[in-house]
């Protein structure tokens, strides 16, 4: 009797061992230590058994009891434990994961779309250096030394004397100075500024820049081409707001809004309440700019603007806050 207790305590042991579920650990323990169990037939037979064979085999069936409980109680607890590791081995129910397919980010989408629509429109792409100096990116553009713009707090400036570029209108000298009029460029690029990012202000963003130099070149012209251009992006019912605005760049300068597609033009964080986007600097190129690339003003006449590509994809993408964009978050960019 005792030979078959060592006999039901190594197949309980390696039942218990080999047990990889819940449902597994609960059988074992039925099956060695239940009511029906061989076990509980042995035990009802004690009291027919001498004392000494009675004390003997009561002896062993304690132990048998003793190793097998704690064995169940760690099968138990490694199978809780362990349900999701790989003892457990893979769960071949649980659905498959679908590969991640890659794909452009909403302001390189944007970026995409402006080009198309604005090339349609007859402008070439020109490009710019991020990392700018004081001539193309200040004094060129009639900025003088004592403006605003050029404080520390506005500017990132790189040692040497250099800076990050604040807007994309430096490109425009750039081109001016290497081209002939008629000139008819965008320059999309990423800017920089030294200021406290909120839900429509990143203090890295992306602008597009337009200039069309020719001959009688007039600001009704510019307005033309700003809305065409507009509804083309934002659908032909956006609503269009021009102001007048000052850059010492342009003259008469102008800004553009639109109604903001965020809020519908109730009020909210991104239109700061007002119901419209500031989304484009614009005016007639001032003579001074001309003279500081060797354009004759009397010659020539032309207009520029300067377009918040991050606001754009803002309202083409429904996004509520700018800084989103930068974050890198994959949640958020397989959204939009
Ligand atoms: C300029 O940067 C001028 N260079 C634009 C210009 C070009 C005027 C040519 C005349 C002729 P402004 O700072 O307003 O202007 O910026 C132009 C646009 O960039 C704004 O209308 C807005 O859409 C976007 N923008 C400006 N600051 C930020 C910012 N911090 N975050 C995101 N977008 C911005």
């Amino acid at each position: 009797m005792i030979e078959r207790l060592s006999e039901l305590a190594a197949a309980a042991l390696g039942d218990l061992d080999a047990a990889r579920t819940e449902k597994d650990v609960e059988d074992a323990r039925v099956r060695y230590l239940g009511r029906k169990s061989e076990i509980a037939t042995i035990s009802k037979g004690l009291g027919a058994l001498s004392d000494d064979e009675r004390k003997a085999l009561g002896k062993a069936l304690n132990e048998f009891k003793a190793t097998v409980t704690a064995r169940l109680d760690e099968a138990r607890t490694r199978v809780l434990a362990g349900a999701a590791s790989a003892s457990v081995g893979p769960d071949l129910t649980l659905p498959g994961r679908a590969p991640w397919v890659g794909r452009k980010h909403p302001i390189t989408r944007t970026l995409d779309r402006l080009e198309e629509i604005l090339l349609g429109l007859g402008f070439e792409v020109a490009v710019g250096p991020e990392v700018e100096d004081e001539f193309h990116n200040f004094e060129a553009l009639n900025i003088p030394p004592d403006h605003p713009a050029r404080d520390m707090w506005d500017t990132f400036y790189v040692d040497g004397g250099s800076l990050l570029r604040t807007h994309t209108s430096p490109v425009q000298i750039r081109v001016m100075q290497s081209t002939k009029p008629p000139v008819r460029i965008i320059a999309p690029g990423r800017v920089y500024r030294n200021e406290n990012p909120d839900a429509s202000h990143g203090s890295e963003f992306y602008q597009l820049e337009g200039l069309y130099v020719d001959r009688d070149v007039r600001l009704a012209e510019l307005r033309g081409v700003l809305t065409r251009f507009l509804k083309e992006l934002l659908g032909d019912d956006v609503g269009i707001r021009f102001r007048p605005g000052f850059f010492p760049f342009t003259e008469p300068s102008i800004e553009v809004d639109v109604r903001c597609s965020i809020c519908g033009g109730s009020g909210c964080s991104v239109c700061k309440g007002t119901g419209w986007v500031e989304l484009v600097g614009a005016g007639m190129v001032d003579p001074r700019v001309f003279r500081a690339v060797g354009y004759d003003p009397d010659a020539v006449s032309g207009y520029a603007f300067g377009l918040g590509v991050d606001r754009v994809c803002m309202m083409l993408t429904g996004t509520d806050d700018i800084r989103l964009f930068l974050e890198n978050d994959l949640r958020f960019l397989r959204g939009v």
